[in-house]
């Protein structure tokens, strides 16, 4: 009897070292902020109608919209001038940087901005695209599969020519972050979320929302539109308290990201980047499906993240500045 009960003391033991992490961290890739489009949902055809956005003369149709070899650019005063890799890609499988990461590189909720980061980080990413080293949690995102395939048709060439050209654009106010209890219900489209019709609320728990400030914008790829990301209430502090003390459960940011987050040598930006890109790259760092050549120096300060404290320190990122 005794011995038996010891046995099972010890098995509920063994089993609760493997239970405990798992509540705190889950190695689920959350669905909000790795957002994949329905299957079968298919783009509408083009009406032939030409789209206008506000503070552009610029006409595109939907076909020159969904061009991945020649960006729409509807305002071209708004950056410097475009080098080939980024404007236009080279077929059939380098795809231009320019149509997802947005010709002033601030990029969309299911990619990432570039604008402002080194140089050599973004050259170093890329090989690590190329290698495999770097994939997302979430195989079926068709926009980092794109990323992939385009990392791997790239010139060495190419890729250099595009760094030097997002390292050199400043970066600009993008997100707005807002505390909240409840947010709009939202379901994915074109990769992201956006705001059901009719308009309802639901409670937002432990999950950022970034959707479009302006959603007909948006769609249009206009890049001087960007986004609103509600946050838990109190997560900016939290995040801030993580980021700046590590409170025992990881490691202060700016010793490697640099004074208010804004980026230190090869080391990148994180203040004022989309939330949910930061969450991703927090779960695949500590999932191990991001293991680029730098990922090391991220291994001790995602391993005792909870869920949780991902989402605080991406609120509290967000908010920052950029
Ligand atoms: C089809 C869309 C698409 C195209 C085209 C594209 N990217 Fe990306 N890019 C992405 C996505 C999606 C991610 C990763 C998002 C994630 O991990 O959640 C990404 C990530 C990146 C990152 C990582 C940023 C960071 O902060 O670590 C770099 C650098 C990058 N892309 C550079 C480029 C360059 C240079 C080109 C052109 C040669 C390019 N991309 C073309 C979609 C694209
Ligand atoms: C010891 C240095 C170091 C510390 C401390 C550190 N980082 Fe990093 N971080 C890096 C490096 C280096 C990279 C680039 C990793 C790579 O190339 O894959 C990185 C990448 C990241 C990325 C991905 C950025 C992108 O553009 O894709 C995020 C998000 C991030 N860190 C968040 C944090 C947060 C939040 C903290 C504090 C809680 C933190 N880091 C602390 C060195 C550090």
């Amino acid at each position: 009897m005794k011995r038996s009960a010891g046995r099972w003391l010890a098995a509920l033991l063994a089993a609760a070292v493997v239970v405990i992490p798992q509540t705190v961290s889950s190695n689920e890739p959350p669905p909000w902020a790795y957002a994949v489009n329905p299957p079968g949902s298919q783009m509408p055809p083009d009406d032939g109608v030409p789209r206008r956005v506000p503070g552009s003369d610029r006409t595109f149709s939907i076909t020159q919209l969904r061009d991945l070899f020649g960006v729409p650019d509807w305002h071209p005063t708004d950056h410097p001038a475009m080098p080939e890799p980024v404007g236009k890609g080279r077929r059939p499988d380098a795809l231009a940087c320019g149509f997802c990461h947005l010709p002033n590189g601030m990029g969309r909720p299911e990619n990432s901005s570039l604008a402002g980061l080194p140089a050599e980080y973004i050259v170093q990413q890329v090989a690590d695209f190329r290698t495999g080293a770097r994939k997302s949690s979430e195989p079926r995102s068709l926009p980092v599969n794109f990323m992939i395939r385009t990392a791997k048709a790239a010139t060495e060439e190419e890729v250099k020519v595009a760094a030097a050209y997002f390292a050199s654009l400043p970066t600009r106010r993008w997100i707005r972050v807002v505390e909240t209890p409840t947010v709009p219900t939202t379901h994915v489209a074109g990769w992201m979320l956006v705001a059901t019709e009719p308009t309802g609320t639901e409670p937002i728990g432990s999950r950022i929302i970034e959707m479009p400030e302006d959603l007909e914008r948006t769609e249009l790829r206009d890049s001087l539109s960007g986004f609103v990301a509600y946050v838990p209430p109190g997560s900016v502090e939290r995040g801030r308290a993580l980021a700046t003390e590590g409170a025992g459960r990881t490691v202060a940011c700016a010793v490697c990201h640099g004074a208010e987050l804004k980026g230190l040598g090869p080391v990148p930006a994180l203040a004022g980047r989309s939330p949910s890109y930061i969450v991703r790259q927090l779960h695949d760092l500590r999932n191990g499906n991001r293991n680029g050549l730098w990922a090391s120096l991220m291994k001790r300060v995602v391993a005792g993240l909870s869920d949780d404290d991902i989402v605080d320190l991406a609120a509290y990122t967000a908010s920052l500045a950029p």
